[in-house]
């Protein structure tokens, strides 16, 4: 694992849309796997940014969204559909047909979540996952006690996932109660990961995730054997880190 201790979430989001920019520059043709919630949306503006004054080309990638509200139109602007078109897809230069989302509204929910597990493998597999992580432990929307070996699945939120995102909904009630989500096991197959933590309500989610017991209880600790972990993480959110994570090198 590499952790990279940022002193703010601008700092955060600049070292992580520079690691796409690596990945992209090193391999355009990546498959990259994308993350929503508040975490990303700074790096997003970010790769904005390096694409607009690096000429950075998404022309040739193709991108795995994590999961998906169940049910939800992707006109809702609520769904993770509408949030990547808005905070990201509508200002590069993107194909359509490469970005990838599991579908919030198919009717056949097991032949929707196997058909995006053959399209990523179709992709040749993610080259990089981006990702987030709940105040549970979270990864995607895998909640604490699911196996570890889900793939792409119909997942039924946590309580307090369904309240510490009604922030982004009129109430709480109108929080969709269900999700599609790549599986820790397709997160898993991932060659890169990238993860992402700020903020001081993240500190027991990250101390967990690194440092705590490998368990389905604390879905992110699975990351701790991924042989390509990266962690950056903000101050407020490193704080109940050991030293021996803090002071690991990144380069
Ligand atoms: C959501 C998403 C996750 C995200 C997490 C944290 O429920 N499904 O992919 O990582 O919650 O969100 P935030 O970054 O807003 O704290």
């Amino acid at each position: 694992m590499r952790f990279y201790l940022a002193e703010d979430y601008k700092e955060l989001s600049r070292k992580a849309a520079r690691i796409i920019f690596s990945q992209v520059a090193l391999k355009p043709k990546s498959v990259l796997g994308l993350a929503t919630g508040s975490t990303p949306l700074g790096m997003y503006r970010e790769l904005v940014k390096i694409y607009r004054e690096e000429k950075l080309s998404f022309s040739d990638i193709k991108t795995f969204n994590l999961d998906e509200y169940y049910r939800i139109s992707k006109e809702n602007p609520q769904s993770y559909y509408y949030y990547m078109h808005k905070n990201l897809f509508q200002y590069v230069d993107i194909d359509e047909k490469n970005i990838n989302i599991p579908d919030g509204e198919a009717k056949d929910i097991e032949g929707e979540c196997m058909r995006y597990e053959e399209e990523i493998l179709k992709a040749g597999g993610i080259d990089l996952q981006v990702l987030g992580i709940g105040v549970n432990g979270h990864i995607g929307f895998n909640e604490p006690d699911l196996k570890f070996e889900a793939l792409t699945h119909l997942v039924e939120l946590d309580e307090t996932t369904i309240k510490a995102n009604s922030r982004f909904f009129e109430s709480q009630e109108r929080v969709p109660t269900r999700a599609i989500s790549m599986g820790i096991k397709t997160i898993m197959h991932s060659r890169k990961i990238l993860l992402l933590a700020n903020g001081a309500e993240k500190v027991d989610a990250i101390k967990e995730a690194l440092e705590g017991e490998i368990k389905p209880q604390v879905p992110a600790s699975i990351l701790q054997l991924h042989p390509n972990l990266t962690v950056i993480a903000d101050k407020e959110a490193s704080q109940k880190l050991s030293s021996s994570i803090k002071n690991r090198k990144y380069n």
